[in-house]
This record gives structure tokens, C-alpha cells and sequence, in this order.
């Protein structure tokens, strides 16, 4: 686009200069100005529409796609690369493109590229190189280099007598004198520090595209994927009875209850996520001795999460007692997590080591309430933390 807004400002200039015979006026160069700046709205217009659109398209890909990859075995048969030339894109999952080049020398015959459909068959002919007898393009192999997305020629302009050939953006000139696809993916998702799609990554003629694994959404801004929430927007089939917890990358269903009534002591859901204990029998030492209160914490986490990392906070809101003791009393996630005082009134449980998802770690939390040595209060904390299969 700014290069065909170069040249034609260019051209204009040229214009004036040769009309003028040496001596541009400044009426002439002002009209050329205003000449300028209706070619640039009416360009930047056509521009903004054309972004506008592709936009639009990339959603609807990118949601058709989301879907496909929700079905179980969604991938088709592995292709070979032709003989003296190669394949590029290593994925067979639906939706996916796969391209096919040859060395030099030889010529593409068949698919340059082919996709992966959703009945799990490629589009197109399985390609064959092919030698090339004469180096100059025949009519025959012009007219099918034009219609492959993935070379083009390019376009050349004499000036001062030489020649001058660029390719559009995302292409690159070749031996061959043709514009070849650059494919970023190749290029730029191979190292993890700097990829260029934290997810995966396919390559389209001149650029490429993101997407995202089921239960995201492709932030076209900044080609992250980000977690869709499911319980706020209600796609979650947890029953009436059930709390749906949002995680990274999808829900989980839960269903937090109290202990059953035993040995006197008995309880009562005061909130979705908590428990009290009633008032225990005169006599019940067993009832004394059990937790005040128990509640119930849900964590999302991402998959391989730098540590440490504070994930809970506990302290009580009416504190009576000189001192609080915290400690780790069950569950299976022990030797990743350490709790410990953060201060006066205040524990934290904070993850030590980090943890591959998906997986699920359950602990159990006790905070006891002291005061001169006697116990005031236990409060139970259970904590299950849903680790995320990936790392976003
Ligand atoms: C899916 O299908 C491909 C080819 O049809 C096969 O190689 C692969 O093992 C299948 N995967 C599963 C999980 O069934
Ligand atoms: C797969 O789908 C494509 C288009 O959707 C169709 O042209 C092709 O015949 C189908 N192939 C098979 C084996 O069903
Ligand atoms: C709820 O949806 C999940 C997938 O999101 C599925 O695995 C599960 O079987 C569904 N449960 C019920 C009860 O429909
Ligand atoms: C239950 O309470 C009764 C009195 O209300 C008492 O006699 C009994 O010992 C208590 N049982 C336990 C296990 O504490
Ligand atoms: C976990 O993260 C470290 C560095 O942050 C990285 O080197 C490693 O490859 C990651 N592992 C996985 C399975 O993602």
C-alpha cells in the first residue's frame, strides 16, 4: 500500500516537473499538494475498509476453527515432501495448511498448498517437482506462478535505466527473479522466547495467522490467547446444584458441602463456600475440639507458573487470640506448596516449585486462634488449585 502511494506521489512531482519545463509555480505545486491529499484519504478509506474486513474474516476463522478442534481426532494423513523439494508446516490438524516448495531448478506441479478439511481428507493433488529446462518463465508457467498464492511475480520499474524490482510485504525476491512467501511461522515460532503465537501458528501467502486451543479466544491486538469464561457467559453445563469455577482454558463443576453431623458436632452452610460449626452440647469435648469453620477455595493457575507465587491469603476477621498458627494438615499437593506467617494476623500458602498442567492439587489449610496457650479457634481452609494444560 505505501509503496503504491510512493510512486504515485512520485509520478505527480515528475508530472509537474516536466510541465513546468524547469519552472514549477507555486500554484502547480500547490495543486499537486491537494492532488496528494485526495489520493491519500480516498487511499487511507480503501485501506481501513480492507482491514476492517479481513478483521471479520480472521473471527469467523478463528471461531470455526475453535470448533473443529473441539472433536476429538481432528487430524488428517500425514503428507511426504516431494521429491528434490520440501514441505512446510509440520501440523495435520483441521484447519491447518500445509506448503510445498521445490529447489531451485525444479518446478512445482500440483498443490502449493494443501488444508487439512473437516472430514479429515487434504485439498488438492499431492505436488511433484518437476526440472526446469529454461530459466526465463514460459506463457504456460507465468500464468500458473500468478495463481499460486504462495509465489508471485514481482513488480519491476525501470528508472535511470535500471531496473527495479520489489515483492509485496511478507515476500521475498528469489533466485528465480520470483517473490517466494516468507513463512514467519517457520522463522519465528520455533524458539519459545520469541515466538510469535503463543499457541500455534499457520502461514497464509504474505503473512500468517494465531490460533488459539479450545476454550480461548485469539486476541487479534496482540495474537494472544485469552481465556474464555465460561461460567460468566454461561456455557457450562454444571447442574443447578453446582458452582461453576472459571479455569484457564475451561470450567470445572463443583459442589463444596459440609462434614456430616459426628461425635456431637454438626454443621452449617453459611454461604456457597462455607461452613460454621453449631453450638456444641454442653459436656462434648470431641465438638470443642473441632474446626469453628470450614471453607472451601477454588485457584486457577497456569501450567509451568513461575514460583513462588502467593496463591492464598488467611486471617480472620475478629481476632481475639495473641497468636495464629498456620499449617498444612492434608491434601495431595504438599510438596509443591509451603504455608507460613506473613505476618501478625496474616498466613500465606504459596507454590514453591512449579507444576505441569493439567492437573489438579488439593490442600488443606489449618489456622489456629491461641491466646496464653489456649485454643480459641481451628478453621479449616480447603484449597484445590485447577492447573491449566498450558502455560497462558
Ligand atoms: C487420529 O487419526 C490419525 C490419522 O487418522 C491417527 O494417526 C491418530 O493416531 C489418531 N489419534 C487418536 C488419538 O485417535
Ligand atoms: C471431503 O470434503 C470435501 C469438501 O468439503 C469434499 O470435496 C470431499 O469429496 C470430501 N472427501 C471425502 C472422502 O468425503
Ligand atoms: C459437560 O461438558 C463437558 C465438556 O465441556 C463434558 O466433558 C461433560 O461430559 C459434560 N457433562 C454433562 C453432565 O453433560
Ligand atoms: C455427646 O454429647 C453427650 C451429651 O450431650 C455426651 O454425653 C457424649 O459424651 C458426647 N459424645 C462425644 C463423643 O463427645
Ligand atoms: C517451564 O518454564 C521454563 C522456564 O520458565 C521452561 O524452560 C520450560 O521449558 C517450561 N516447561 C514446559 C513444560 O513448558
Amino acid at each position: 500500500m505505501l509503496r503504491v502511494l510512493a510512486f504515485f506521489v512520485l509520478g505527480l512531482l515528475r508530472l509537474e516537473g516536466s510541465e513546468g519545463q524547469g519552472c514549477v509555480t507555486k500554484h502547480q505545486v500547490m495543486s499537486a499538494v491537494r492532488q496528494m491529499q485526495k489520493v491519500l484519504s480516498t487511499q487511507e478509506a480503501t485501506y481501513l475498509q480492507g482491514v476492517r474486513n479481513m478483521k471479520k474474516q480472521l473471527t469467523m476463522l478463528q471461531s470455526e476453527l475453535q470448533k473443529q478442534a473441539s472433536k476429538s481426532n481432528d487430524s488428517c494423513p500425514a503428507l511426504a515432501a516431494p521429491v528434490n523439494g520440501k514441505k512446510l508446516g509440520r501440523k495435520a490438524v483441521v484447519g491447518h495448511e500445509v506448503h510445498f516448495l521445490c529447489e531451485p531448478g525444479y518446478q512445482l506441479i500440483g498443490s502449493e498448498s494443501r488444508t487439512c478439511q473437516d472430514n479429515r481428507t487434504w485439498t488438492g493433488q499431492q505436488p511433484h517437482c518437476k526440472t526446469v529446462v529454461s530459466t526465463t518463465p514460459t506463457m504456460r508457467s507465468r500464468a500458473w506462478v500468478t495463481n499460486s498464492p504462495f509465489s508471485r511475480q514481482p513488480r519491476c520499474a525501470e528508472s535511470g535505466g535500471s531496473r527495479q524490482c520489489t515483492c509485496d510485504s511478507g515476500f521475498l525476491i528469489k533466485a528465480g527473479g520470483l517473490c517466494q512467501d516468507v513463512d514467519e511461522c517457520e522463522l519465528f515460532q520455533i524458539n519459545r522466547q520469541n515466538r510469535i503465537c503463543i499457541y500455534e501458528c499457520i502461514n497464509t501467502p504474505g503473512s500468517y495467522r494465531c490460533t488459539c486451543p479450545s476454550g480461548y479466544l485469539l486476541n487479534t491486538e496482540i495474537n494472544s490467547c485469552e481465556d474464555v469464561d465460561e461460567c460468566a457467559k454461561n456455557e457450562h453445563n454444571c447442574s443447578l446444584s453446582e458452582m461453576c469455577i472459571n479455569v484457564y482454558g475451561g470450567f470445572q463443576c463443583v459442589r463444596p458441602e459440609c462434614p456430616k453431623p459426628r461425635l456431637n458436632t454438626s454443621y452449617v452452610k453459611t454461604s456457597n463456600y462455607q461452613c460454621e460449626r453449631n453450638p456444641c452440647p454442653m459436656d462434648s469435648k470431641a465438638c470443642r475440639l473441632a474446626a469453628n469453620s470450614i471453607s472451601y477455595h477454588y485457584l486457577p493457575l497456569h501450567s509451568n507458573r513461575s514460583v513462588p507465587k502467593v496463591l492464598f491469603t488467611m486471617s480472620t476477621s475478629h481476632t481475639m487470640g495473641d497468636s495464629l498458627r498456620f499449617a498444612i494438615v492434608g491434601g495431595t499437593g504438599h510438596s509443591a506448596l509451603a504455608v507460613e506467617r506473613s505476618d501478625r494476623y496474616t498466613g500465606v500458602l504459596t507454590l514453591n516449585s512449579p507444576v505441569t498442567g493439567p492437573a489438579t492439587i488439593e490442600v488443606e489449610l489449618e489456622m489456629i486462634e491461641m491466646s496464653r496457650k489456649t485454643l480459641l479457634g481451628r478453621h479449616i481452609f480447603h484449597v484445590t488449585i485447577f492447573v491449566s494444560q498450558y502455560d497462558f
